[in-house]
């Protein structure tokens, strides 16, 4: 997609956690901006036409031996740069300027003196606060820059307790006592060249002016109109996907999650009746989803929509399995059989739609995560079957998904629907999964999503739901003895599923849930509320 975009900048990666954050950013100015390797050569960089780069930050030093660097011809190139903590440093030695490793090491909320304002920093006043994370700083900058703000004399950086340590810090550093005067160059430019350096990351929330400094870079020094909105987006999407799949039929499957109904709104404004959707419906779902997929769908796009009841052949499958990785590898095989029988019913398809989303490019990039869990999905089906694969969503994160989608017309429950796995409830039931204990989830899940809803949280949350242990209790009910199951409550709050916090949901909210949950579902004899973060736990518990 990179082809159509009229104005993107690029992110440099030189290791930095908050790539994807500079990243997203930028999209927030309404400027499309991609993460690339740091040592992508200039000239493929360049024939992008980029309107500005940005260097990351990243935990190396710059003058370590093999520390990551840039192709330099990018410096000279001409095209606008900000560089951030280590991509100022590398920038700065880069240019011949001086970077040394500092005293103290500067970490948290810091105060900044700004000396010239006149450009990076236009409108942010003589001081402002700023999130610093560094150990190196620049001590001399290169020849034509001037230092456009340093520290405040008596600013000590103190880490802001909400947000999560940095990935690895350079290495210990002795606290001066008294903290911090040597007041370290916290941003420099060089307007002629149009290249900048912040020590600071003006990506954090913690910088809470950061999104001006980056507006600052992007309308005025890269000279971006910031066009970047859901309407462009889908306008380009249909037209690559109809440059890719010409007069050809499109498979689509639909799961009712976000992402594969706005692929399938997206590949259905893209070629129309040349669509087909199949949605299988595994046996796993929960309460009335999947007609209230079916419905929803085609009540907004009158798609050719195959339903495929299949909740038997899954539960045969799944006969005394107890073991969470064996499950998942039956449900992805089954699903993968299924889809395949549909798919050569269906005759001359020959591609095939699917919602991969940036994070997912951007983390199989690297190849070095260990599998924790085997994600289901249709992957093996496309080169068995000849199919080609159609991926709109491959540039985008979830929240603009979300914005596409509801620019789309998806209707509100889609737009906003937390993530479901693809292997359902068969991974929310820990033990052996059979029809009698999928109802009770199914009755568990209702009330607590209804309740959650109820009390405005459904979407301010990452992901809810239940969980059905095989932890049998003692209770007493109407003086008679119980003997049940246990439930288990999750609610995460988070922006990806990377990481996520367990929700602080309210006492009052939780107990009516325990109390409906062990009224109203027989065989439940107890709610526990799990308050586990991921990590060290993931978000389901299988
Ligand atoms: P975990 O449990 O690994 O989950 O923290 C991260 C996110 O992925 C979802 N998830 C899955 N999605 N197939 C999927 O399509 C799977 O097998 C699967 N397992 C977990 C989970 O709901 C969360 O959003």
């Amino acid at each position: 997609m990179t082809g159509n975009h009229d104005e993107l900048v690029v992110v440099l990666d030189f290791g930095a956690q908050y790539a994807q954050l500079i990243a997203r950013r930028i999209r927030e100015c309404r400027v499309y901006s991609e993460i690339m390797p740091c040592d992508r050569p200039a000239a493929e960089i360049l024939a992008l036409c980029p309107k500005g780069i940005v260097l990351s930050g990243g935990p190396a030093s710059v003058y370590e031996e093999g520390s990551p660097r840039c192709d330099p011809a990018l410096f000279h190139a001409g095209v606008p740069m900000l560089g951030i903590c280590y991509g100022m440093q590398l920038m700065a030695k880069e240019l011949g300027g001086e970077v040394a490793p500092t005293q103290i090491r500067e970490y948290g909320r810091t105060e900044l003196v700004v000396e010239a304002g006149g450009d990076l920093l236009r409108g942010l006043g003589d001081h402002m606060i700023a999130w610093m994370s560094h150990g190196d700083a620049v001590l001399r900058p290169p020849q034509g820059f001037e230092v456009a703000a340093r520290t405040a004399a008596t600013s000590r950086g103190a880490g802001a307790p909400s947000l999560r340590p940095l990935r690895s810090p350079k290495r210990d550093f002795v606290a001066r006592e008294g903290g911090s005067t040597s007041q370290t160059i916290a941003a420099i430019s060089d307007p002629q060249r149009r290249l900048f350096g912040v020590q600071f990351h003006p990506e954090v929330v913690h910088t809470p002016r950061g999104m001006d400094v980056f507006r600052n870079f992007l309308y005025e020094q890269c000279e971006c109109r910031g066009r970047w909105t859901a309407a462009s987006i889908i306008e380009e999407s249909c037209q690559a996907i109809r440059e890719q799949v010409r007069e050809g039929r499109v498979l689509c499957g639909l799961s009712g999650g976000v992402d594969s109904c706005t692929v399938a709104a997206l590949a259905h404004r893209a070629v129309g009746d040349r669509l087909v959707c199949v949605f299988v419906d595994h046996g796993l779902l929960r309460e009335g989803e999947a007609q209230q997929v079916r419905e929803t769908f085609t009540r907004h796009f009158p798609v050719d929509l195959h339903y495929v009841e299949a909740q038997q052949r899954f539960l045969v499958k799944l006969a005394g399995v107890t073991d969470p990785e064996h499950k998942r590898i039956i449900i992805g095989r089954e699903f993968i059989s299924v889809f395949e029988e549909q798919a050569r019913k269906l005759g001359d398809v020959r591609f095939l739609a699917q919602g991969t989303l940036y994070p997912d490019v951007i983390e199989s990039g690297t190849g070095a995560a260990a599998v924790i869990k085997s994600h289901h999905n249709v992957g093996g089906l496309p080169e068995k079957m000849g199919l080609k694969l159609v991926e709109p969503l491959r540039n985008l994160f979830k929240d603009e998904v979300r914005a596409v989608a509801h620019e789309l017309g998806l209707p509100d429950e889609i737009v906003w629907r937390q993530p479901f796995p693809g292997p359902g409830l068969a991974v929310r039931i820990l033990g052996e999964v059979t029809a009698p204990r999928l109802a009770t989830l199914r009755q568990v899940d209702r009330i607590i999503l209804d309740e959650i809803a109820r009390a405005g949280f459904y979407r301010k949350l990452f992901q809810s739901f239940g969980v059905l242990a095989p932890i049998r209790s003692v209770g007493v009910m109407g003086d008679q003895r119980t003997y049940g199951e246990t439930a288990i409550v999750r609610a995460v709050a988070g922006d990806d599923a990377m990481t996520a916090d367990w929700a602080d949901l309210p006492h009052d909210l939780l107990a009516t849930i325990a109390n409906r949950v062990v009224n109203e579902v027989a065989g439940i004899t107890r709610v526990v509320y799990d308050i586990t973060s991921k990590p060290p736990a993931t978000i389901e518990w299988e």
